[in-house]
C-alpha cells in the first residue's frame, strides 16, 4: 500500500515537472531554443541518441548543462551567489558533474558520460564545445581572480583530462585523453601527455566542425 502510494505520489511528482516543464518552456522561446539545440547537438553527435525521451530524461551531462544555465542566471542576481552554490551541489549529487554556478559556458556544450566533471568558478567555455568524464577545468592559484582556463569554440576535451591554470585553448583544438595541460595550446591544435604538448595542427574534417561520434563505439 506504502509503495503504491509512493509511486503513485512520485508518478504525480514526475507528470507535474512534465507540465510545469512544458509550460515553463512555452513561455520563453530563447529557452525553447536552447532545448532545441541541445537536444539536436547530441543527435548529431551520438548515433546511439535516436529518441529525444530517452536523452532527455537518461543524459546526466545535459541535467548538469541546463541546471547550470539556471543556477548561472542566480549566481548573477543579489543575493543568489549562496542558494546557486548549494544549488550546484545538489546538481553535482544528482548528475557526478560539479560546475560551478560563476563559470561561463556557450551554446551547444556537451559533456557526454559526464561522471566526474569538475569545471572551476572563473572558466570561460565558447560554443560548440565536447568534454568527456572526468574533465577538470580547474584552478592553480588560492588567490581570487581569474584562475581557470579559457576554452575557445569547438574545442574536444578527451576524458579525464585536467586543463589547470588561467591558461587559453584556442579555438578548434582537441585535448588529448589524460592530458594535464599546463599552457596555452594555439587554435587548430592537438595537445597530448603530460605535461602537454602540442603535436601538430589538427585537420579538421566536416567544413570545420567536429563530427563527434558516440565514443560507445570506441569502447
Ligand atoms: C587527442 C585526440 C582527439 C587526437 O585524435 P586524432 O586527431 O585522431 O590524432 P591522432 O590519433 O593521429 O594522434 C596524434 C598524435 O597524438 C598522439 N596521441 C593522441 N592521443 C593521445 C593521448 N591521449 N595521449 C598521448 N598521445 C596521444 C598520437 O599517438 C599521435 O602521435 P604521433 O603524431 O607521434 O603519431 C584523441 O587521441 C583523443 O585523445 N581523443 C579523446 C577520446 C576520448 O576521450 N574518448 C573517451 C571515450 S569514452
Amino acid at each position: 500500500m506504502r509503495l503504491t502510494s509512493a509511486l503513485a505520489a512520485a508518478a504525480a511528482g514526475v507528470a507535474g515537472a512534465v507540465v510545469a516543464g512544458s509550460g515553463y518552456l512555452a513561455s520563453r522561446p530563447e529557452v525553447r531554443t536552447a532545448f532545441r539545440e541541445d537536444l539536436e547537438t547530441v543527435r548529431r553527435r551520438d548515433p546511439a541518441a535516436t529518441n529525444d525521451l530517452v536523452t532527455v530524461l537518461g543524459a546526466p551531462g545535459l541535467h548538469a548543462v541546463w541546471a547550470h544555465r539556471g543556477l548561472h542566471r542566480l549566481w548573477q542576481r543579489p543575493g543568489g551567489r549562496v542558494p546557486a552554490r548549494l544549488l550546484s551541489q545538489a546538481v553535482r549529487t544528482l548528475t557526478g558533474v560539479e560546475i560551478h554556478p560563476g563559470a561561463r559556458i556557450g551554446r551547444r556544450f556537451f559533456i557526454d558520460h559526464a561522471h566526474g566533471v569538475v569545471i572551476g568558478e572563473t572558466t570561460e567555455i565558447g560554443d560548440d564545445v565536447m568534454l568527456y568524464h572526468q574533465v577538470t577545468l580547474g584552478g592553480t592559484s588560492q588567490e581570487p581572480g581569474k584562475r581557470h582556463p579559457t576554452i575557445g569554440n569547438d574545442v574536444l576535451i578527451g576524458a579525464g583530462a585536467k586543463v589547470i591554470g588561467p591558461v587559453h585553448v584556442g579555438d578548434g583544438s582537441s585535448i588529448g585523453a589524460n592530458a594535464v595541460v599546463v599552457k596555452d595550446v594555439p587554435a587548430d591544435s592537438i595537445a597530448v601527455g603530460v605535461p602537454a604538448t602540442v603535436k601538430h595542427p589538427v585537420e579538421r574534417p566536416h567544413g570545420g566542425q567536429w563530427e563527434l561520434t558516440d565514443p560507445a563505439i570506441w569502447i
